[in-house]
């Protein structure tokens, strides 16, 4: 069968499908491929299945393109990048990335708020600059984290994972909110359930946002939310951009309404608010959360592996729907 890769991605999951049997093609572009160059690859051959990236829109049109591919298996645990309702609608299998990077994303939202309270990138900077000309008493002092509060916004497999660390770790008390309460990981963590997002707001020293991007959680976190934070807190996203309002964030950070911010993922990415690079008090990275050669080499397999077995008249085990 054939099978289109929109990106190159680690080869482990290419020789899966190759090992199949199946004729595999891999963009050649070193980059997105825009929605045009989306299209027109899709059409070249008559592609059976698609692996694409979360970069990638998948809708109407991508369907149309490719109309014998009846599986797009998605590189990501996020799948807000394809038309969920029309694949439905046209029977086509949609298949994610779960569970693989739970940890990978977990360790990272953790080195994001352990880099903004600790005051590391912009310490970093400071030093490289040839600003440090010596020891003193008062220079860059952040935050300490043991006995503060993690608010953590979806307690889902990443949120808990984070939990798990910054709890046993760090030592810090645990609250959140999820649309769904979950009693055993409150006694598991002593994790305390709050009413609402703006009550987690308003009681967390650091915030930490684990939702995925939905149109009822889309700028979740917009300016008057924002203002309900302590001056004292922070905010974490490793999740999605348009979960946060972005300009309303740097206005926020400008007028140090609250303490700082940590973003792996940006409203508009690869662009990012104006004026949020020149905010000292953010740490930004460019959405690498999920990214280390193991857990890349394995979403690859695993995107590989849906594929596989949807062509092998099985159920993918990570079928959305
Ligand atoms: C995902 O899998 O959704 C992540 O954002 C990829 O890094």
């Amino acid at each position: 069968m054939k099978v289109y890769v929109t990106r190159k991605i680690p080869e482990s999951g290419i020789k899966l499908l190759k090992d199949r049997g199946h004729e595999v093609q891999v963009s050649e572009k070193d980059g997105v491929l825009t929605e045009e160059e989306l299209l027109s690859a899709l059409s070249e051959k008559p592609y059976d299945a698609v692996l694409s990236l979360l970069t990638d829109k998948i809708d109407t049109k991508a369907f149309d393109a490719a109309p014998n591919a009846k599986i797009f298996a998605n590189y990501a645990v996020g799948y807000n990048n394809i038309d969920i309702e029309e694949a439905n609608k046209r029977g086509i299998t949609v298949t994610n990335t779960p569970g693989i990077l739970t940890n990978t994303v977990a360790e990272h939202t953790i080195a994001l708020m352990l880099s903004i309270t600790s005051r590391i990138a912009e310490g970093d900077r400071f030093t490289r600059a040839g600003k440090y000309d010596g020891w003193a008493p008062l220079l860059l002092l952040g935050t300490d984290l043991k006995d503060k509060t993690l608010g953590i916004l979806g307690a889902g497999r990443i949120g808990q994972r984070v939990a798990h660390i910054a709890s046993r770790g760090l030592g810090m008390k645990l609250c959140y909110y999820d649309v769904k309460q979950n009693r055993e990981f409150e006694s598991e963590y002593g994790a305390k359930f709050e009413v609402s997002v703006d009550s987690v707001l308003k009681v967390a020293d650091v915030v930490t946002v684990h939702v995925p991007l939905l149109d009822s959680t889309k700028h979740l976190i917009n300016k008057e939310r924002l203002e309900m934070m302590k001056e004292s807190a922070y905010l974490i996203n490793s999740s999605r951009g348009p979960v946060i309002d972005e300009s309303a964030l740097v206005e926020v950070l400008r007028e140090n309404k609250i303490k700082g911010a940590a973003l792996d993922v940006f409203e508009d990415e690869p662009k990012l608010a104006e004026g949020l690079p020149e905010c000292e008090n953010v740490v930004i990275t460019p959405h690498i959360a999920s990214a280390t050669e193991e857990t890349r080499g394995k979403m690859s397999e695993m995107a590989a592996q849906n594929i596989i077995d949807f062509l092998e008249g099985k159920t993918p085990e990570n079928k959305v729907v």
